[in-house]
């Protein structure tokens, strides 16, 4: 789907993605051709093993294609050598995954602190930001609890501090609400929603609750590897209790 107006900033065509070899070959990816803009939502939906996860990884950089192209923000991430793309991860890529993946011998304040410990900022000064990040999510009481004194709902806002300490231009979010209750899907979904709004990034939502469809500006389905259907949508956000408004 093009969009006159406006300018896409990650720019996917014939994207291939193979696993394994021989009679274990797997075509996660067929040649998936997509643009996708900033200061929406997008959602990625479609049935299990589509290659949805498998896209959103080759974006995050952590995964790199079997063949096609992919431009992000002006650069060919998959064809800059390991350290850069290290530092292009860095600092523009924020990454929220199903399951949380907190490190459960951390405070949350630390565990929200670690990618900015990774770039060389000292712990002082990455705990004290990273508090900062967690008050935004309204976890700022919590800062030295350990993840499993935590609910899901509270864990998964961990999460999302830790993936915009470094207010990357792309938040990728592979099944943010399927782990936790309604109720926190629609606090954790309000989230992302407002950090999708920001004009300079992209955020892609992998997602199979259809209590998430009303929050997207956007929804490209998935079949097979390739784009299936891709509409602009009018975003309807559902009371928190999931009535319609
Ligand atoms: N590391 C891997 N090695 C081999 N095959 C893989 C690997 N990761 C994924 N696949 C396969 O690639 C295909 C796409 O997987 P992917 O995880 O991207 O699907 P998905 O759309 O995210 O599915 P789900 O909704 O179940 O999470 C599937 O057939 C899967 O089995
Ligand atoms: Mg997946």
């Amino acid at each position: 789907m093009t969009d006159p107006l406006r300018k896409p900033v990650v720019i996917c065509r014939d994207v291939i993605k193979d696993y394994g070899e021989g009679e274990s070959l797997i075509h996660a990816l067929r040649g998936l051709t997509v643009d996708i803009y900033p200061g929406e939502l997008t959602l990625l939906v479609g049935p299990s093993g589509c290659g949805k996860s498998t896209f959103i990884s080759i974006l995050a950089g952590t995964l790199d294609p079997t063949g096609g192209t992919i431009e992000e923000f002006g650069l060919c991430l998959h064809q800059l050598g390991k350290n850069a793309r290290a530092d292009f991860r860095a600092q523009n890529v924020g990454f929220v995954f199903q399951q949380f993946n907190l490190l459960p011998a951390l405070t949350i304040a630390e565990n929200v602190a670690v990618p900015l410990v990774i770039r060389g900022i000292t712990k002082a000064t990455a705990v004290e930001r990273a508090c900062a990040e967690l008050t935004a999510v309204g976890m700022g009481d919590r800062v030295t609890s350990l993840p499993n004194k935590l609910s899901g709902g509270q864990q998964q806002r961990v999460a999302i501090a830790r993936a915009l300490i470094n207010k990357p231009r792309l938040l990728v979010c592979d099944e943010p609400t399927s782990a936790v209750d309604a109720k926190t899907g629609h606090t954790v979904m309000t989230l992302i929603r407002k950090l999708a709004l920001s004009p300079d990034r992209v955020t892609i939502v992998v997602t199979h609750d259809p209590r998430v469809f009303g929050f997207a500006d956007r929804i490209i389905a998935m079949e097979d590897g390739r784009v299936k259907e891709d509409k602009r949508v009018q975003p309807n956000i559902p009371m928190e209790d999931g009535e319609q408004p």
